[in-house]
């Protein structure tokens, strides 16, 4: 759990963001930490490596837990998770989940990481809101899991979903104004 979590911890929006002269994302657009708030800087590459490496993170501490500790991957998903969200060196103020989600989800179940990017990729395309896309994804994700009778993932994947939504909290109240920006937006999205 110690691996997953100091693994999931690596914030690399803010670190790539730092390192290629786009800025302190905690300064810009939402604040937040994730790729939807690179791709606000303009720098689309950083933005897709951030979404990338984010996701990546989170299947490695599973397949490492796996590998290291059989039987154990669901505990390293919990905490790579978690340390995304809630990463010790920024004062527990991470991200919110999306991107690490799936790829703990990937290594977890890849048949239920297959829906979550549809519908993650889906919704984006058809709204371009990228909190309504995330959350959705991630409430898919037990869904699937139970769709698929990975019963013993629910749980763990509904609570996941449940801290997603949380983090999305100001993203959800930015919704209910009408205020949420899209994605390519002039707002900034
Ligand atoms: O994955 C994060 C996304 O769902 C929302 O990001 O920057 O629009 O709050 P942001």
């Amino acid at each position: 759990m110690l691996l997953g979590y100091l693994l999931g911890a690596i914030p690399f929006g803010l670190l790539l963001a730092r390192w290629f002269g786009a800025g302190d994302l905690r300064a810009i657009g939402s604040g937040n930490i994730g790729a939807t708030n690179v791709l606000r800087t303009g720098r689309k590459g950083l933005a897709a490596a951030t979404l990338l490496l984010d996701a990546a993170k989170g299947t490695l501490a599973v397949v490492l837990a796996e590998w290291l500790f059989p039987g154990h991957g669901p505990f390293a998903a919990a905490a790579a998770f978690l340390g995304h969200c809630y990463p010790v060196w920024l004062g527990f103020r991470g991200g919110k989940g999306v991107a690490t989600m799936l790829g703990v989800v990937l290594a977890l179940h890849w048949p239920s990481a297959l829906v979550f990017a549809v519908v993650w990729l889906g919704l984006l395309a058809l709204l371009r809101i990228s909190s309504v896309a995330g959350m959705t994804a991630c409430i898919s994700a037990p869904v699937s899991a139970a769709w698929f009778g990975q019963f013993d993932l629910v749980l763990l994947l509904l609570g996941m979903a449940a801290v997603a939504l949380w983090k999305h909290r100001e993203n959800l109240g930015r919704l209910l104004d009408g205020t949420e920006p899209r994605v390519g937006s002039r707002k900034g999205g």
